[in-house]
């Protein structure tokens, strides 16, 4: 049966990068790689990435799978903003921890995000947040049942959810599925996984597969609904000839 309590036993960890992030009980594991860092993680493996290769576009609509934290939100206004970027920015994030949410005000971030506050403390306030360039949404529920929901169209997913291990359901075909009939044609996923049953998860709903590879953080993937030129290209065709017991995750597995 499920524990209400464990979700709010966390305990906030020290990350190689200096900057702070959670330890779930609920989850049995960290926010973020501590070893990657935060705020690192966030802007290597998702934020830089993304934004690179969608650099040509005015607005974004982004889905920030899950908001936790917010660090991928937080580090994509924080980019923006550095780098005196015009860019309108939608963000849409499924989140079922509104304590978490509304607790952020209160959470010990990195000096990035100082000139941001006051939008951290908007969102966990009122759970959203708008000006005339960023507009940001929670998703408050379970995101399975959220994401069919959304009727935007999606430029950039950040797959962020805890690993495919202790949060399943957020990383099998079907999710994939789901969050493939929100994207653009031209869209792109960003995640930390680079575990074959996940790309075959994502193959498996027309993405290309590519490396990502970023100074002092390991490698990652970026999945793209249209081939892209400049990455490395992973033939998932012949992954499977070389893995033949390689098989994406399904629901009726963990449901
Ligand atoms: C690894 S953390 C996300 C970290 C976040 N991206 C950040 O940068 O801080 C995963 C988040 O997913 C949330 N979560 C897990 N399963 C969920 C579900 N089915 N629906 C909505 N949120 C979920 C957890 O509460 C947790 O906040």
């Amino acid at each position: 049966m499920y524990d209400e309590n464990l979700r709010v036993q966390k305990e906030v960890v020290l990350c190689e990068d200096g900057t702070n992030t959670l330890y779930s009980k609920e989850f049995d594991e960290p926010y973020h790689s501590t070893k990657d860092g935060a705020l690192h993680e966030s802007l290597e493996k998702h934020v830089k990435p993304s934004l690179t290769l969608k650099s040509d576009k005015e607005k974004l609509t982004i889905l920030d799978i899950c908001f936790g934290l917010g660090y991928n939100t937080f580090a994509t206004l924080h980019y923006i903003k550095k780098h005196n970027l015009t860019t309108k920015v939608h963000i849409l994030s499924p989140e079922f921890d509104e304590g978490l949410v509304r607790s952020l005000n209160t959470f010990d971030f990195p000096p990035e995000f100082e000139s941001i506050k006051h939008i951290i403390e908007a969102i966990s306030q009122n759970l959203r947040y708008e000006d005339t360039q960023f507009k940001i949404e929670i998703l408050l529920g379970d995101a399975r049942e959220s994401i069919p929901q959304i009727r935007q169209k999606i430029d950039i997913v950040y797959q962020d959810a805890f690993s495919p291990a202790h949060n399943p359901l957020l990383w099998t075909y079907e999710w994939f599925r789901d969050v493939r009939a929100t994207c653009k044609e031209d869209a792109i996923l960003t995640t930390y996984s680079t575990a074959a049953a996940i790309r075959l998860g994502l193959y498996e709903n027309g993405f290309y597969i590519f490396v990502h590879r970023a100074e002092m953080t390991r490698y990652s993937t970026v999945a793209s609904l249209q081939m892209l030129e400049d990455l490395e290209y992973i033939d998932m065709e012949l992954k499977k000839i070389r893995n033949s017991e390689a098989r994406s995750m399904r629901d009726e597995d963990y449901l």
